[in-house]
């Protein structure tokens, strides 16, 4: 099935991957691409006559600074344009209007009054001034400004220190925004893209989840026919929503593979053994290579070193496991192909804009290369989905929603959270205290919220420090491990608070860890922020 779709030029803007999920939650299928592809590649990408807009996102840079331009054909295809920020700048400047430089920049919140009834923005508003102006009440970010329009424009908002905040030419259905109507201080944000991708360019809301698994279901078996397929099960939401999916297109086809290197969270190898091979019928091969990991393991203690050493031994494990599938069964071809969880923004960030300046999320691509080294094809069900939408599908497929919701997990696992040198002891101390840590979020709720603090952190886990310090048990002398919490808020992971949690739920995980866990006698609570600290502690 072919959708309309929307393209999204990226500029640069650390926002352009909410513009894209704003646009999906519209249920409209969207693209980002870099704003430097060529006037032939938007014309190709447009001669399907499913291109319905197209989206110009924001920049980090000033129109002065950076040569960045849309594709001429942009405004020659005949599809509505919306600019953002930059993008309306741009959209000025090609289109015969000017911009302007300013000593002072805007920055947060802002009040911009509509003007003439646009197609855009006609009965949108936050409140109306006693004079009758709708006001939007939105968040504004730039230096720049437009200072004259392009012909055919009017102006569509405006503020005191900003008169042209958004223009229109409705003739052509060109638009710009000076504001953000993709972050959610921009109150009516999501009516604004939604107004322009429906009703401006008339895109059919049909990205559906639930719809979205029988055509990926067709696509995948498509593309394999009667091949194997071998997948690499981590435990975590990607590649579990990926085997769900697969396993549900080919079913016997598929065998996983699941590396344990003794460094999960507690019993997580025997829940995956039980949700794919028990619930799901799915054939899973379960290595149990913890002995292996931590010989390897033995006396390192650089964090660097310790992620090559647990990346190397997977790929090793891996492909000596798929080695052995082989063979097992004389005469068969074996595997084709190796799937994996790759998703939407790992796309987006590997092919970023030439000039380099594209959106960074930070990912860590725990396998890359295996596919090469083992002469398999790449099967990549979910690299069309962001992470909301692989956790919706991963629903949709019968998923538990404790496993999809759960907070990300590194890839070597307790090896980055295992201060130093790694030792078996260390890992069974830290992932009971975790484990308690983990239990006391989930089961607390904040009440205003309604909602658990496992909900409302992003991600929270316990550290082990080998530092012994003096505690007492009974009458007693204890000298024993420390363990720190870390517990943090964020949306994109580049930047995190550290989560205020309640001092009782604090005081009840500590005294449960001294309790319960022999061997640690002192629980810290991590204060710090990223920046300057990290998310992990390795
Ligand atoms: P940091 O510590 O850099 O972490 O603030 C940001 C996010 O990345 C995760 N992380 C990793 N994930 N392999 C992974 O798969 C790794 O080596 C790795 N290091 C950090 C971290 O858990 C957080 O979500």
């Amino acid at each position: 099935m072919q959708h309309d779709k929307i393209l999204i030029l990226d500029f640069g803007s650390q926002f352009t991957q909410l513009i894209a999920r704003r646009v999906r939650e519209a249920h409209v299928y969207c693209e980002v691409h870099p704003c430097d592809v060529s006037d032939d590649w938007v014309r190709a990408y447009a001669a399907d006559g499913h291109l319905k807009g197209i989206i110009l996102s924001g920049s980090h840079a000033s129109v002065y600074e950076v040569d960045d331009r849309a594709p001429d054909a942009v405004f020659t295809l005949g599809v509505p344009v919306l600019g953002i920020c930059y993008g309306m700048q741009t959209m000025a400047q090609q289109l015969g209007g000017k911009v302007e430089g300013s000593a002072t920049r805007e920055f947060g919140y802002a009040e911009v009054r509509a003007h003439g009834h646009t197609a855009l923005l006609k009965g949108i508003a936050d409140f109306t001034t006693p004079e009758g102006h709708g006001m939007l009440k939105v968040w504004m970010s730039h230096g720049d400004k437009v200072t004259a329009l392009p012909p055919g424009f009017k102006v569509m908002a405006s503020t005191p220190s900003c008169p042209i905040a958004g223009m229109a030419d409705e003739a052509r259905r060109f638009y710009g925004v000076q504001f953000h109507p993709e972050v959610t201080h921009t109150v009516q944000g999501r009516a604004i893209l939604e107004r322009f991708v429906l009703e401006i360019c008339g895109a059919q809301p049909d990205w559906i989840m639930q719809n979205h698994i029988e055509e990926a279901v067709q696509n995948i078996r498509a593309q394999v026919g009667d091949e194997e397929v071998i997948l690499g099960l981590s435990g975590g939401v990607d590649s579990s929503v990926a085997a769900a999916l697969i396993h549900r297109a080919i079913g016997e086809q598929l065998t996983c593979v699941f590396v344990d290197h003794g460094l999960l969270r507690l019993h997580e190898g025997d829940m995956v053994m039980e949700m794919f091979a028990g619930k799901l019928h799915a054939k899973v091969v379960r290595v149990d290579a913890s002995e292996l990991f931590l010989r390897e393991l033995a006396g390192v203690s650089d964090p660097e070193q310790k992620r090559k050493i647990i990346g190397r031994l997977f790929v090793d494990v891996f492909k000596a496991e798929a080695e052995k599938l082989k063979a097992a069964r004389p005469g068969s071809k074996g595997a084709q192909w190796l799937a994996q969880g790759t998703i939407y923004p790992d796309v987006i960030e590997s092919g970023g804009a030439k000039s380099k300046k594209a959106v960074t999320i930070k990912s860590h691509h725990n396998v890359g290369g295996l596919p090469e080294q083992l002469g398999l094809k790449l099967l990549e069900p979910l690299r069309d989905l962001f992470k909301d939408e692989v956790r919706e599908l991963g629903v949709a497929l019968g998923l538990p929603h404790d496993m999809v919701y759960r907070h990300p997990f590194p890839g070597p696992g307790l090896g980055v959270r295992i201060l130093g040198e790694v030792k078996k002891e260390y890992a069974e101390l830290l992932r009971r205290a975790d484990a308690i840590f983990i239990e006391e979020l989930r089961s607390t709720i904040e009440p205003h919220s309604g909602k658990s603090w496992y909900d409302l952190t992003s991600q929270a886990f316990a550290v082990f420090l080998p530092v012994k310090s003096v505690g007492v048990m009974g009458d007693a002398r204890t000298y024993d491990w420390v363990v720190a919490l870390r517990a943090v808020q964020t949306s994109d992971f580049m930047t995190a608070d550290w989560a205020e949690l309640p001092y009782a739920l604090l005081k009840k995980v500590s005294s449960r860890i001294i309790n319960e866990v022999r061997g640690i006698n002192r629980v810290t609570y991590d204060v710090s922020s990223k920046p300057p600290a990290t998310i992990e502690w390795e």
